[in-house]
């Protein structure tokens, strides 16, 4: 018998020589909205492609491998991910969120539960102490928990917090997206679910909004498949097909971000015109030992302050040629973002500041240039920020 497979492997072969009728090699794609009966009373495996496709069940089946799950749930978003995931709240459930969760996570929570449909708390999990105090008090349905965190990649300590919420009788969700399931697995960790958003770097293209929730258990699964089905969120077809495709170099092309990335962070650590630099692969960030327990590697994704101001930050982000500036991440291309005024946007000014989303934070989403060019684009946006706050000053004095 063969030996098991690498994740890397299975991530290349999923579903590869799947077609029974013509050998195909690739998995073909499957658009009919429907399915015809054998006959009266005799449904075939499908019958209607929201609440199951082949395309969407060969992607769903490889996140499930990828993540050890028992079973996943395609979705059209990252987005319709998290919203599946509030089918398990009921009004008076509590929902425990990270305090510099996604803008869009925050924003669903806190439209939702001004609706009444549930409470939320949003609280620093990486202080174990006041979360274990809030989930004493509120005895929360959920704990959601984004690790890395976005955008300033505070790692939160996966097994600890699955203590937690074994502790209140909570579920243990966490948006796995910033890392994918190639560098981390919360399932290994206990977690009973797992959300992506399968735009970034599972598609990892630019080119399909995307999610999915992956399951620990078979039961769970099926309540996800069930209430994905209900509210109607099931991912297309024709993205399945294409985020399938993306799985396939998933893991070349994580390892290729990293390796830039990691240039980049010691590069911008090294500036004088920069001050805290967030990447979990470096020393100095406060999760780097946390993260080497339960990553296998620190990922694409680098945060960073910069001296100067609004002149230094506009100066920087427009002397950029490689790096395009756009929310998302996660795809080949490079792209650079300000949180405060873009992925962060929905966050009142007082929760960004609390979340350390200040008006000089700079994100970047490393992506697969070559990395001596990512680094001499860096360092020309870099100069022309040192100098922003000066030329302004005279431009000022000028007028
Ligand atoms: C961590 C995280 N979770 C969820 C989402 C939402 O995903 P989508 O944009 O696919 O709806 C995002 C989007 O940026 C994200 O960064």
């Amino acid at each position: 018998m063969n030996p098991p497979a690498s994740k890397a492997t299975r991530a290349v072969r999923a579903a590869i020589e799947s077609d029974t009728q013509h050998g195909a090699v690739v998995p073909p794609l499957h658009l009919s909205s429907n399915y015809a009966f054998a006959g009266l009373g005799q449904k075939r495996r499908y019958d209607y492609t929201r609440s199951g496709n082949p395309t969407r069940d060969a992607l769903a089946d490889a996140l499930a491998e990828l993540e050890g799950g028992a079973g996943a749930v395609v979705t059209s978003s990252g987005m319709a991910a998290l919203t599946l995931l509030t089918q398990f709240l009921e009004p008076g459930d509590t929902v425990v969120a990270p305090h510099d969760c996604y803008g869009g996570t925050y924003r669903l929570f806190e439209q939702q539960s001004l609706k009444g449909l549930f409470d939320v708390e949003f609280v620093n999990q990486t202080d174990l102490e006041t979360l274990r105090k809030v989930c004493a008090r509120t005895r929360p349905r959920i704990i959601l928990t984004e690790s890395p965190s976005n955008p300033v990649l505070r790692i939160s300590d996966l097994a600890a917090i699955r203590e937690i919420a074994t502790e209140c009788g909570a579920l243990f969700a966490v948006d796995n997206t910033f890392l994918s399931p190639a560098l981390q697995n919360p399932i290994d960790f206990g977690a009973d679910l797992v959300i992506h958003s399968t735009t970034k770097y599972i598609n990892g293209h630019s080119d399909v909004v995307g999610g999915a929730v992956i399951a620990a258990t078979d039961e769970l699964a099926e309540r996800c498949a069930y209430w994905a089905n209900v509210i109607g969120i099931t991912g297309a077809p024709f993205d399945s097909f294409m985020t399938l495709r993306g799985i396939r170099t998933l893991h070349p092309r994580i390892r290729q971000h990293e390796e830039s990335a990691a240039e980049l962070a010691r590069l911008l650590e090294a500036q004088p015109n920069v001050g805290k630099v967030y990447y979990p692969g470096l020393e100095s960030h406060d999760g780097h030992a946390l993260a080497k327990t339960q990553q296998r590697g620190f990922g694409g994704m680098i945060s960073f302050e910069i001296d100067g101001g609004e002149a230094a930050v506009r100066a920087f982000v427009e002397n950029l040629g490689l790096f395009s500036l756009a929310e998302s991440l996660g795809g080949v291309e490079s792209l650079v973002c300000h949180p405060a005024s873009m992925t962060h946007a929905p966050v009142s000014e007082e929760r960004k500041a609390v979340a350390g989303v200040t008006p000089t934070l700079i994100r970047l989403s490393v992506g697969l240039e070559s990395t001596a060019d990512l680094v001499a684009d860096l360092h020309v946006a870099l100069e022309a920020a040192r100098m922003a706050p000066q030329l302004s000053a005279v431009a000022t004095a000028g007028a």
